[in-house]
């Protein structure tokens, strides 16, 4: 795990309140895998005092300057919002790579991924991963996007230059079926299953995706969020109930990505 400063090579508003950051990563940092976190602090100023945790978004390049980690993030509140002013060449305070990721099986060929909002942000690290461990061509991966309205919707370029199949859906029905993305995913189960369901999103996204793969039988990971302060299984904070009642699960160590049935959705 490394945890110290990284430089920022670049910090780009996307579209709406979402932004890029990208920063120049240390080795240890590389062998983050998808679905694990990292946690952030400014460099200036006290507050806000505690990390922040965010996904890896992507990790690319091998060599001097190119090596390099992206995180995809929101502004929502004072950190996000004192991270979307920081400049190429500025530091952030970085430690991960942590937590558990998404755990990838050789034999899952037919994969969807459904992504609601910003949790878009691990899945195309997850997505550009599986490829290259195989090859797009032995591979039918069909990813979803829910967004709010269309200038929510995120990454889909990315997820289209990696070969594809992407269905869309707003909230607002500004682009793709006006339904929740969970509606695309049943219809598109119902009609042919794949081997496994990765997700990420709004607690009510992932709560519905549990319930349609618990009724198809489809084996499914989920991506959970919480409020964090240590990231490392110190401060007991991040605790989740889970499906065995004498169980609390933490998210910072047990998770972020935990087995769908291993969560008590309320
Ligand atoms: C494992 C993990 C991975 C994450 N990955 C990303 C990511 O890739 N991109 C991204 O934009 N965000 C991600 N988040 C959420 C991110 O950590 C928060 O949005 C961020 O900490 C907000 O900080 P802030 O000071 O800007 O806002 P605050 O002022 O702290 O919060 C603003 C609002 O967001 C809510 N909030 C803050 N943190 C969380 C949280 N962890 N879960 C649910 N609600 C929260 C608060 O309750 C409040 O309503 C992730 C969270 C976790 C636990
Ligand atoms: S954030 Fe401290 S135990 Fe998980």
């Amino acid at each position: 795990m490394f945890l110290g400063k990284v430089q920022v090579l670049s910090n780009k508003r996307l579209s709406s309140s979402y932004y890029k950051i990208g920063l120049n990563c240390d080795s240890d940092l590389f062998k983050a895998t998808p679905g694990q976190f990292v946690m952030l602090r400014l460099t200036s100023g006290i507050m806000p005092f505690l990390r922040r945790p965010f996904s890896v978004h992507n990790v690319t390049g091998k060599n001097n300057n190119g090596q390099c980690i992206d995180i995809l993030y929101e502004v929502v509140g004072e950190f996000t919002g004192r991270l979307s002013e920081i400049r190429a060449g500025e530091w952030v305070d970085i430690m991960g790579p942590l937590g558990k990721g998404f755990a990838l099986t050789e034999n899952c060929s037919k994969i969807f991924i459904v992504a609601g909002g910003i949790g878009v942000a691990p899945m195309f690290f997850l997505s550009s991963y599986i490829i290259e461990k195989k090859h797009v061509d032995s591979l039918d991966i069909k990813v979803f996007l829910g967004a709010r309205t269309k200038e929510c919707i995120l990454c889909r370029d990315d997820f289209y230059n990696l070969g594809l199949e992407i269905i869309v859906t707003t909230d607002d029905g500004s682009e793709g079926e006006p339904c929740f993305i969970t509606s695309s995913v049943e219809a598109a189960l119902a009609q042919s299953r794949p081997e496994i369901i990765f997700a990420c999103g709004p607690l009510g996204m992932l709560k519905s995706v549990a319930r349609i793969a618990l009724k198809y039988g489809v084996p499914c990971q989920v991506s959970m969020e919480s409020l964090m302060a240590c990231g490392i299984g110190a401060c007991l904070g991040c605790a989740l109930e889970g499906n065995d009642e004498s169980k609390y699960l933490h998210v910072c160590k047990d998770g972020p990505v935990f087995d769908a049935c291993d969560i008590k959705f309320v």
